[in-house]
């Protein structure tokens, strides 16, 4: 049963800007945590929000500018905080 659901924009823009290194870091830490299974991780087209990328999208709420000093801290406070949406 899948709990959470991870969209990761794969437009241009944010795929360039950070999201294909975002993308091996996402599913890096889902396998690290056993999350794989609960976890539907997906990529979207370009989310006409481009200029406040790269964007990623977790159960619905959107985060931007989402990178290396960021991403392990959302990860953490969605999937393992109990932060329901
Ligand atoms: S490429 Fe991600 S919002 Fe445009």
């Amino acid at each position: 049963m899948r709990q959470h659901t991870i969209v990761m924009c794969m437009g241009s823009s944010c795929f360039s800007r950070g999201n294909q290194e975002n993308l091996q870091v996402v599913k890096d830490f889902l396998s690290e945590n056993g999350l794989e299974e609960k976890v539907l991780l997906k990529g979207s087209r370009c989310e006409g929000e481009c200029l406040r990328g790269p964007n990623i999208t977790i159960d619905g709420k959107l985060f931007n500018g989402v990178g290396p000093d960021n991403i392990l801290e959302i990860l953490k406070k969605t999937l393992l905080g109990g932060v329901s949406s």
